[in-house]
């Protein structure tokens, strides 16, 4: 098992890589917890959950709402869940969204920790301390910074992800070696197939240095007014077209980081033959490069990303494989200059 440390203004938190199920009730304070997760984790490896009271929501990204977020607060009440409770989101970005969510306001916050089970949330989604929920079209537009206390990352429990479950985590795998890691991106475009089949050594070699990225700059800068932004790379377009087609989010990253890359390209910061290597390691891991889109929608969509300011947003731009930087533009020039490109 390898383990990494956040510490942070609103908490601290232990990464535990390699760290079995099994195990749970050894990370949780007075060993017993009420579990968060949903119908289809619950399927896959309820049999496993220690014999906990649990609240089991339903699938997807329409669910992250505080529609759920409220059931889950009556069903904590009625579960006489006190300031001494503690919470457990088992599942992927979704469950733990909500879960750090619901957990950071029940009774102005009781303590909790997660159990992720999708690669996305492995290496992602369940590690520096956003939580939140969607409302009327905005993407996580509702919410909290607060740190789990820990997070275990099973590798077992990745074995019943569908295909694009598998494909939406390789998506922001790319993209934390694209931002500041080549050595990682060698290693995704000698392996992609065992990175595909989920092969244990590149699971763990994915999640440790994701999660070590992710940690570092989440450590420097929890709040995300500076270098974090560099962890929306690809998100921009990104979210823009998970709302827009549907895709899976690691998908639309794909088809959004692609876009940064052409603009780095337009804008003389990367070299087309570093472009291309992103697009072909892309390909093969039959991630999406462009989607067919309706390009109003797109920038009806950028409008409402919460991370505008004003109307500018930050991009996150590549001046190398593994090289990445930060820079503000207003939506009139980012629409002027996409053109074409989206
Ligand atoms: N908080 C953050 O920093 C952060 C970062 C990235 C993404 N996110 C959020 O994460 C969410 C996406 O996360 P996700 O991709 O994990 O989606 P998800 O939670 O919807 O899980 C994807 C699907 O896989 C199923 N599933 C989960 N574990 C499984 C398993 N072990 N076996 C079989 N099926 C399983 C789920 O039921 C769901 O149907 C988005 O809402 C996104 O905004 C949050």
């Amino acid at each position: 098992m390898k383990t990494f440390h956040i510490k942070a203004a609103t908490g601290e938190s232990t990464l535990l890589i390699g760290e079995t199920l099994d195990h749970l009730p050894v990370h949780v304070p007075g060993g017993t917890a009420v579990i968060l997760t949903d119908a289809h984790v619950e399927k896959c490896c309820g049999d496993r959950f220690p014999p906990w009271p649990v609240i089991t929501i339903g699938t997807g990204e329409s669910v992250k709402t505080l529609d759920t977020a409220v059931d889950i607060y009556r069903r904590l009440l009625s579960l006489e869940a006190d300031r001494s409770s503690f919470i457990v989101g088992i599942g992927g970005g979704v469950v733990c969204d909500l879960a750090g969510f619901v957990a950071s306001t029940y009774l102005r916050g009781v303590r909790f920790g997660f159990v992720a089970t999708t690669l996305l949330s492995q290496v992602d989604a369940s590690v520096g301390g956003k939580n939140g929920v969607n409302l009327d079209g905005y993407k996580n537009i509702v919410g909290i910074f607060n740190q789990p206390e820990f997070v275990i990352c099973d590798p077992a429990l990745l074995t019943t992800l569908p295909r694009k479950e598998i494909l939406s985590g390789l998506g922001e795998v790319v993209k934390h070696a694209l931002i500041q890691d080549e050595p990682l991106f060698n290693y995704l475009e000698a392996r992609f197939e065992a990175a595909l089949r989920l092969d244990p050594t590149v699971v763990e070699r994915m999640v440790h240095d994701s999660i070590r990225i992710k940690a570092a700059i989440v450590g420097r800068d929890e709040r995300e007014s500076g270098i974090r932004r560099k962890l929306n790379f690809g998100h921009t377009f990104g979210h823009a077209y998970e709302k827009v087609t549907g895709i899976t989010h690691g998908e639309a990253v794909s088809a959004g980081m692609m876009t940064a890359v052409a603009l780095s390209v337009k804008r003389g910061l990367l070299g087309k033959a570093d472009a291309l290597r992103i697009e072909t390691l892309l390909n093969h891991l039959s991630l999406p490069t462009a989607l067919p889109v309706d390009r109003f929608r797109i920038w009806e969509a950028l409008r409402k990303d919460k991370k505008r300011i004003g109307d500018a947003l930050h991009v996150v731009l590549l001046t190398g494989i593994g090289r990445s930087v930060i820079e503000r533009v207003s939506l009139a020039d980012l629409q002027k200059e996409t053109e074409g490109l989206v």
